[in-house]
């Protein structure tokens, strides 16, 4: 077994993970949930440790607002940049990786005949973005480079991003996923924002799945800007992300979406208050990263998840006579695995089960609603390249039966 592979058992201050480090969490009980990497899950301890704070915001919210804020937020800024292992005066904590990229994507100054390239790997919201953004601009272009499957190496996607920059010297700023959602595949980024600095392309890396989940070092990667979420892999409340702006490429132009009283006092007090606002998730950033390294940080977490991602993984290729989708194993993400859906005729294709217009043409979303309300399986069912895939997630709360359970659904589904 690998350095990575064993589990906790040694730590007897922690619950052994898989059943009992579940109690831990507030999970539905008797539910199967292979969906972590959708919004995460965090412990009791850490949102215990957030309603004590939204408690003492309502002791007194002058206080709170007016002195004790900042301190607190002091403290969760060296916390998270030290987990990251960058300088704290180069992060911005803020919402989410989708508020990061608007911020990069909507205060870029653009000019007419630039354009932004993205491809058929950047998660869908992203793109929508900027193709939105794009279209209130005059003469800017969005250019899409199409991956396709199977990924033979990292080579590849570099060679193929390498002409595609050759081929479109109008691009100015480039995203890349590092962690790519939904086809969970690790992006060659360093490679590649060598690669675009060379073409004077600026990079910004979505690296949403990748806090908690890889060992990365950022300064390294050397991207103009890189942004993760801590509220997946790191146990931190929802709503907490940071985006990283690299000291040795400063941007002038770069500037939160949102400003209010402090927008002439530096770029941490203009990120920082955006006016009244719950800033309890970035403050319990320090109580989600101390949760994660107590119960054994990275080699005991992601050697955990991956050593059962890929036996829960095998056992389902088995069970429902499908491969996962062919990628170098070094370019798996560790936590995520993606299978096509097998044929399901067994299944009601229900259009009435969502309320909202704008879910019913998912069939995705259908099916996946199907799963967990007949079986209280959740799952994601994401598509890629317009095939219908299972996208897995492992988290310490999982165990094998977890995809036993899901194995037995859908195979009851295949036979009709
Ligand atoms: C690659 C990627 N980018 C961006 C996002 C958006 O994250 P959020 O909804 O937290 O902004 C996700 C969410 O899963 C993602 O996987």
């Amino acid at each position: 077994m690998s350095k990575m592979a064993g589990n906790n058992e040694t730590n007897t201050d922690v619950p052994v993970f898989g059943d009992c480090i579940r109690k831990e969490f507030m999970l539905r009980e008797n539910s199967v949930f292979l969906n972590h990497g959708s919004y995460g899950s965090m412990p009791r301890c850490v949102h215990q440790r957030q309603v004590k704070y939204l408690e003492e915001i309502e002791h007194h919210a002058d206080i709170w607002f007016r002195y004790n804020l900042y301190e607190y937020l002091h403290s969760a800024y060296k916390k998270v940049a030290d987990f990251m292992g960058v300088s704290s005066d180069d992060i911005f904590l803020l919402q989410n990786v989708t508020k990061a990229v608007n911020t990069v994507v909507k205060s870029y100054p653009f000019k007419k005949g630039d354009a932004i390239m993205i491809s058929s790997f950047t998660y869908g919201a992203v793109g929508v973005t900027v193709r939105s953004l794009v279209a209130r601009l005059e003469d800017v272009a969005v250019h899409s480079m199409n991956i396709t499957f199977p990924i033979s190496s990292e080579d590849s996607i570099v060679d193929q991003v390498k002409l595609f920059l050759q081929e479109h010297p109008d691009i100015k700023l480039a995203i890349f996923d590092h962690i790519s959602s939904p086809t969970s595949v690790v992006m060659p980024v360093k490679r590649l924002t060598e690669l675009c600095h060379q073409h004077n392309v600026l990079v910004l890396i979505d690296a949403a799945h990748v806090p908690g989940q890889l060992d990365v070092n950022i300064q390294d990667i050397d991207a103009d800007f890189y942004t993760g979420n801590l509220h997946k892999w790191v146990f931190c409340p929802r709503s907490c992300a940071f985006i990283w702006m690299n000291p040795r490429r400063q941007h002038s132009w770069f500037k939160p979406l949102v400003t209010s009283a402090y927008d002439n006092d530096g770029l941490w007090y203009a990120f920082t208050y955006e006016g009244t606002k719950d800033d309890t998730p970035y403050i319990c950033t320090i109580d989600g990263i101390d949760y994660y390294n107590r119960i054994g940080g990275m080699e005991k977490i992601v050697g955990y998840n991956s050593v059962l991602l890929k036996k829960g993984v095998e056992y389902l290729e088995e069970k429902w006579g499908v491969k996962r989708l062919q990628i170098p194993e070094h370019m798996e993400a560790p936590n995520l695995r993606v299978l096509p859906l097998p044929s399901l005729p067994g299944l009601t294709d229900d259009e009435t089960q969502f309320p909202y217009e704008v879910f019913r043409g998912q069939k995705g979303l259908r099916i996946q609603k199907y799963i967990l309300d007949k079986y209280d399986i959740q799952v994601a069912i994401v598509s890629v390249a317009d095939t219908l895939m299972v996208r897995i997630a492992a988290q310490v709360y999982n165990t094998m039966e977890d995809f036993i359970k899901l194995g037995d659904a859908v195979f009851e589904l295949m036979k009709g």
